[in-house]
């Protein structure tokens, strides 16, 4: 795509949309337009290798706070600075540093404090585990002060600042990585990995999604969640099931999402019937003011003509579930719980029409065995020491494990910034589509034409050589898997 065909594409996006407020707010593509760096810039980019990586942590609050303690923990890194605008954030990352005898870190307090953390030259790498409209702005500033930026999901919410951080990324030429943790996790790995050996033959079909509003229920949001349901509609938070359905895939890497419909269903605020008091009584005058819907429902069309169905599931009842499924020409991987068929002739598999006691006998067999056939091979080599890290049954410490080893060692990350446009985007391209009565909307290149010869992730592993891994679990507890507030 030219230069002016995508500056067209993003005038539309902000036309149509309204998102420019929102656009502004993320450091806008109104002014300071970055320099674009060309096609595909950042991909297999490897920065020179970095001994000893000083992380800034911006935003220490519940998800920083694992962050940073685990962060503080990983061979080769060191907690160098921290920002938030709470006191009492800071003072108990302060003190866990003290309480596990680790070097001061430099404090930046404040609204506007992560600017002068990503100008300081004693951070490497910003960290961001702030809340989703901050994201961009954080990203941003840390690369334009030369620092490589990690973000949390979903990396920004509109279109335009996923340009924004694709050019900033290719001019800069520093990382800008979205923290997606679910790409870690390890039935995601094993279907990676089964993906790649080519065990399910040719994939045509996927299933993605986030469901995790049973408990959500029961507590008090933080603002500014609450806000975004005020705000909008759309699929919010599409990443943590997607961003591993379109690695098997290889979105990015010979095929690229093309467009999408969505639907939703009503607000949450018009479902709430008067005397109902099933509805929190807590939440109940917040859950009013919602304008996002109880489910939202998106198919995504690849260029290669393959299909992914993205759910949403907001506070409505539903166990924690991210679908996890991938349909293969010759087998099918599904999760919760998981379920994996090959057919080992034409004809032999999981179609087969068989009773449901026998079914299920021969699924479970069947699955342990493909599961224990194929485990990723970094789960082999370090699955047990994930586990006692812990961080969401261990897929916290492999992503960080796998970002930090690729710094150290001057190597490309897993996941690149065009990954983080592609995943994140879909937040306001579900919210158009769904405003459209599902009609189809596009969903931008991001490579510019560089997906046609970008190379697939491979099954990545670590030399066990290069991390002491003596300290794993002196960190304390993680989050875990369902049980964690919100996300
Ligand atoms: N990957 C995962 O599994 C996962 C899990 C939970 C949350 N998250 C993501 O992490 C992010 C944070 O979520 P959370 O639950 O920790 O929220 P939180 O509200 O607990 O923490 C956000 C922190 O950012 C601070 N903050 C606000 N404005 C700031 C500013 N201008 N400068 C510095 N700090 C500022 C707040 O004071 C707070 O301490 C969100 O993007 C969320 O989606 C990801």
């Amino acid at each position: 795509m030219t230069a002016e065909l995508h500056g067209q594409n993003r005038r539309k996006f902000l036309a149509n949309a309204g998102f420019a407020a929102m656009a502004l707010a993320a450091g806008g593509c109104a002014g300071g337009r970055a320099k674009v760096g060309g096609t595909g810039a950042m991909s297999a980019f490897a920065a020179p290798p970095l001994a000893r990586v000083r992380v800034g942590v911006v935003g220490v609050g519940s998800r920083g706070t694992y962050a940073l303690k685990r962060l503080a923990f990983m061979p080769g890194v060191e907690i160098a600075a921290f920002c938030d605008v709470s006191e009492a954030a800071m003072k108990r990352s302060r003190e866990f540093l003290a309480q596990k005898k680790f070097r001061p870190a430099r404090e930046f307090l404040g609204p506007e404090a992560y600017r002068d953390l990503c100008q300081w030259d004693g951070v490497d790498v910003v960290y961001a585990c702030v809340p989703w409209k901050l994201h961009a702005p954080v990203a941003l500033a840390a690369m334009r002060a030369d620092k490589h930026a990690f973000v949390e999901v979903p990396a920004t919410m509109d279109v335009d600042s996923c340009w924004e951080l694709v050019e900033t990324s290719e001019a800069t030429r520093r990382h800008c990585m979205m923290l997606e943790n679910c790409c870690y996790g390890e039935n995601e790995m094993l279907a990676l990995n089964m993906c790649r050996l080519g065990v399910l033959g040719e994939t045509v079909y996927g299933e993605a999604g986030y469901l995790h509003s049973g408990k959500t229920r029961g507590f008090k949001l933080s603002e500014f969640r609450a806000e975004w349901y005020r705000e909008h509609r759309g699929n919010y938070y599409p990443t943590h099931g997607l961003g591993p359905v379109a690695q098997y895939m290889n979105i990015n890497r010979g095929d690229r999402f093309d467009y999408l419909n969505s639907m939703e269903s009503t607000s949450i605020g018009d479902l709430i019937r008067a005397g109902d008091t099933r509805w929190n009584g807590e939440n109940l005058e917040t859950y009013k003011k919602y304008l996002i819907g109880g489910y939202n429902s998106s198919l995504i069309r690849t260029v290669n003509g393959k299909v992914i169905l993205l759910n949403l599931s907001c506070p409505v009842p539903h166990p924690y579930s991210r679908i996890n499924t991938i349909q293969g020409t010759h087998g099918v991987f599904m999760d919760y719980p998981l379920r994996i068929d090959v057919e080992d002739t034409p004809g032999s598999g999981p179609h087969e029409k068989r009773d449901p006691e026998f079914n299920e006998r021969f699924d479970r067999a069947r699955t342990a065995a493909y599961r224990e056939k194929y485990r990723h091979p970094l789960w082999k080599q370090v699955g047990e020491l994930a586990k006692k890290a812990g961080g969401h049954g261990g897929m916290d410490f492999l992503m960080d494990m796998r970002w930090v080893y690729c710094l150290q060692n001057g190597l490309p990350l897993d996941m690149d910034v065009y990954d983080l446009a592609a995943w994140s985007c879909l937040c306001e391209i579900t919210e158009k589509s769904q405003a459209r009565r599902g009609a189809p909307v596009e969903i931008p290149d991001f490579t510019r034409g560089a997906w046609k010869t970008m190379k697939p992730l491979g099954i990545v592993t670590i030399d066990l050589a290069k991390m002491d891994f003596s300290n794993v679990g002196a960190a304390g507890p993680q989050q875990t898997i369902g049980h964690s507030k919100e996300g």
